[in-house]
């Protein structure tokens, strides 16, 4: 465990929802478990007219009614909690930060050490760097500034560029701690310590023994209450450019030198960038885009994403997308990657699946399971192996066994620390202290894009968009895809032993 220097955080977008739901809980939690250093202050800033006192007593209550809290506690881990009402748009304000955070660094005589984080609109990741530096709060002292900003990063290729352009006049790359969330879980970083503190499974990690490779982010609820900002975004954009395509380079990457920010993100960057491109005919046969229909499911009334609040009634927004893909790289040359993302679909499961290849001679038949090893993101977290063995009885007939490993079953028996670090506490530990290695780099962003580019086009146009049923796998054509190759998805439930498919 490293404990960062005396540092400070400066939250902009204090008073919304990523604030109060993820931010301010992590921080809370790292400083119950006392990972934050010992001075430290948290300074939000927002337009809502909140004083110190009222932003303390608004989080109090948020904490309490959302996680399990210590009322001591929380009251010394509030007093580091301050707040500044501003118009961070506007340039003439920053005056008054100023002033604010030069009696913050005083008082708590910490360094000038100071993360900003822009839980803002994607509009003010622009505006608010130019601000701080126009005030000169980016130099101030001699402690290291980092900036913390979350997707989305850009719209497209171009306004990715154009945002990552505009951050490097203020920030150098090494300051810029780009956030995707799926690589703060444990069980992503575990795909790495799996795939190479273990000497068993990395020879057969390649084209020749990995007949194909799965990956599906699932979801059951539907958008919620984000169908505004969901009708520009969709499945595509929400959930593939960034986190798929991430958990993807993951599965797919070489083994770097030594973990760290650099040698870490050079091997992601290699596999993103050799992604094959997109072709006319990949887009027609290789691409199903859904969106989820009325339905009722186990007597309960689902409405169509056309029929959530902030979207059009004649939406061709994406709801789900799956599609065949593969790397153009020496590992990987001809495996197909099949990924799916969704939402209203049976339940919430993300996992990647890696398919060998059958043996060279099918000696007890061809129906012999080919073996499969199942790496479950979330829920359940685990590893489950599947594999023939002889089914009793008389004869030579192999049938499918599994052997798994659960994550709970280790802290139940105390082998582990009972509590991970959830994503967002990883996260903010890591920029405090200056490790960027979960953290997406502009190279890598830059390249999802340029690979999805083809298909936000095609989404564009008049593509096919196939309804279905809330609460099912989504459309039929993602199983085609699957069959047209002879292979199939496979339809996980919660439970990581069951595969069957499964039912609301
Ligand atoms: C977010 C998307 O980035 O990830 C959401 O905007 C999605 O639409 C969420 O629901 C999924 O995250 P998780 O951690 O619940 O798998």
């Amino acid at each position: 465990m490293r404990i960062p220097d005396n540092s400070n955080i400066v939250i902009f977008g204090a008073s919304g929802d990523l604030s109060f739901r993820k931010l301010i809980p992590a921080l809370y939690q790292l400083y119950v478990t006392k990972q934050l250093p010992d001075c430290f202050f948290i300074l939000g800033v927002s337009r809502t007219n909140y004083s110190s006192e009222s932003y303390r007593e608004a989080l109090s209550l948020a904490l309490i009614e959302h996680s399990d809290v210590d009322e001591g506690t929380l009251l010394t881990f509030l007093e580091h909690v301050y707040y500044l009402a501003i118009n961070t748009s506007d340039e003439n304000d920053y005056a008054k930060l100023s002033l604010s955070l030069n009696d913050l660094y005083n008082h708590y005589n910490t360094p000038y050490n100071t993360l900003f984080y822009l839980a803002t609109p994607p509009s003010l990741f622009t505006v608010i760097p130019e601000c701080l530096s126009k005030s000169n709060l980016l130099d101030q002292g001699d402690g290291w500034k980092r900036i913390v900003i979350e997707k989305p990063l850009g719209y497209d290729l171009a306004s990715a560029i154009a945002l990552d352009k505009s951050l490097h006049h203020f920030f150098d790359e090494s300051q810029i701690y780009r956030i995707d969330h799926y690589l703060g879980k444990e069980t992503v970083q575990n795909l790495l310590v799996f795939r190479f503190a273990n000497g068993m499974f990395e020879p057969l990690w390649d084209r020749k023994y990995v007949d194909y490779i799965e990956i599906t982010g699932a979801e059951k609820l539907g958008v919620e209450a984000r169908g505004r900002y969901y009708e520009g975004a969709g499945a595509l954009r929400d959930m593939l450019q960034n986190h798929l395509l991430q958990v993807l380079a993951m599965v797919a990457m070489e083994p770097p030198a030594v973990i760290n920010a650099d040698s870490t993100r050079n091997e992601v960057v290699k596999v993103l960038q050799s992604l094959k491109p997109i072709s006319e005919d990949d887009l027609k046969n290789n691409i199903v885009l859904g969106q989820y229909t009325e339905s009722t499911v186990q007597g309960d009334n689902m409405v169509a994403y056309r029929q959530e609040p902030g979207v059009a009634n004649d939406s061709r927004t994406e709801t789900y997308v799956a599609m065949k893909l593969f790397i153009n790289n020496w590992r990987w040359n001809g495996v197909p990657f099949y990924v799916r993302t969704g939402k209203r679909l049976p339940t919430r499961v993300t996992e990647v699946v890696i398919h060998f290849k059958q043996t060279p001679h099918p000696v007890f038949g061809q129906n012999a399971p080919a073996n499969k090893l199942i790496l479950r993101i979330q829920p359940d977290e685990g590893i489950m192996m599947q594999f023939g063995l002889k089914n009793p009885g008389s004869g030579f007939e192999a049938k499918e066994v599994t052997m798994d490993f659960r994550y709970q079953d280790l802290a139940d028996e105390g082998e582990i620390d009972g509590r991970l670090l959830n994503a967002y506490e990883r996260l903010l530990l890591d920029a405090l202290n200056g490790d960027a290695t979960l953290f997406a780099r502009s190279d890598a962003v830059q390249a999802c894009w340029k690979f999805v580019e083809p298909i936000l086009a095609y989404q564009k146009g008049k593509h096919a968009l196939h309804g279905y049923a809330c609460g099912t796998w989504g459309p039929k054509e993602a199983e085609y895809l699957l069959q047209v190759d002879k292979r199939s998805w496979r339809f996980p439930c919660k439970n990581l032993a069951n595969t069957q498919y499964c039912e609301l």
